[in-house]
């Protein structure tokens, strides 16, 4: 039996079976997301076997079902990280539960420290491609060739396509970068940063790209989106703490809702209601 087979066999039990439009994972501080979604049915992570705790304040640990513009979503609102028991692989499970409910595809949220002035706190910027500096898979252990996973054009074209034609309806400014992951918890030092910006990095995480991954080797399309909390170490005098990352995410989440909406809006309905 495979891990994610008892979290599959519960949800299905608790009508969580899809097809979805798309699943989403929140980020820190970006709940609000969750508050667009209409007609909503929700499970604590705790309730789910095998789904992780999330450790983090900021992090509800809650699966949700409902409509986003009228399409079905399911949301994990918090995600555990890497940094937390040193496992990559820590959203294995809910991210095969995903695939196997039926989700068409994955919307990844995450909050970022930023290398470019143009991309400040509040920014919104859409994944092109990300770096792995954290020396970690989640793929390491897995047995089967199709661990070699591909991961050119990893952030799907076509919904970034669709990313951008929804940022452009709904008003709101999106810009395009490069994330490089590490693994945290420490935030980076100045000297880490400006060696992730000399590779190409626009900006620098601790999630997201495990997540990536994972999706990738399940055979989901992925799309990211990263809210700017703050310039990264040393740019600017960038010198970040999580108290201000949780507040200016809180704040822009309501930016990030309204993008949620619009993209999925563009999306094929499931159930094929036009
Ligand atoms: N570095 C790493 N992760 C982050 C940052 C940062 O500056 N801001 C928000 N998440």
């Amino acid at each position: 039996m495979a891990p994610e087979d008892a979290a599959i066999a519960f949800l299905r039990a608790e009508g969580f079976e899809g097809p979805y439009a798309c699943a989403i994972v929140t980020g820190t501080g970006l709940g609000a997301l969750v508050e667009a979604v209409e007609d909503r049915v929700s499970l604590g992570y705790d309730r789910i076997p095998g789904f992780p705790a999330p450790g983090v304040s900021g992090h509800g640990g809650r699966l949700h079902r409902g409509r986003l513009s009228g399409r079905p979503v399911l949301v994990f609102e918090g995600r555990a990280h890497a940094y937390e028991r040193g496992d990559a692989a820590a959203m294995r499970v809910p991210l095969a539960a995903a695939r196997a409910l039926g989700a068409g595809g994955l919307l990844l949220t995450n909050a970022s420290g930023s290398l470019r002035l143009e991309a400040g706190p509040g920014s919104l910027v859409m994944l092109t491609d990300h770096i792995n500096l954290s020396g970690l898979s989640p793929l390491i252990g897995e047995p089967s060739d199709a661990r070699f996973v591909p991961m050119t054009d990893a952030y799907d074209p076509g919904l970034r396509t669709k990313l951008l034609a929804a940022a452009e309806e709904a008003g709101l400014p999106l810009q395009a970068g490069i994330y490089a992951w590490f693994s945290g918890p420490s935030f980076e030092t100045p000297a880490e940063v400006r060696m992730a910006g000399i590779l190409g990095a626009d900006l620098v995480g601790m999630s997201t790209v495990p997540e990536t991954i994972l999706a990738r080797f399940l055979g989901l399309p992925v799309a990211a989106v990263s809210v700017v909390t703050n310039l990264a170490a040393g740019i600017a005098g960038g010198a970040p703490h999580h108290a201000e990352t949780k507040a200016v995410a809180a704040r822009a989440g309501a930016d990030l809702a309204r993008l949620a909406a619009a993209f999925v809006a563009r999306l094929p309905d499931p159930q094929g209601h036009g």
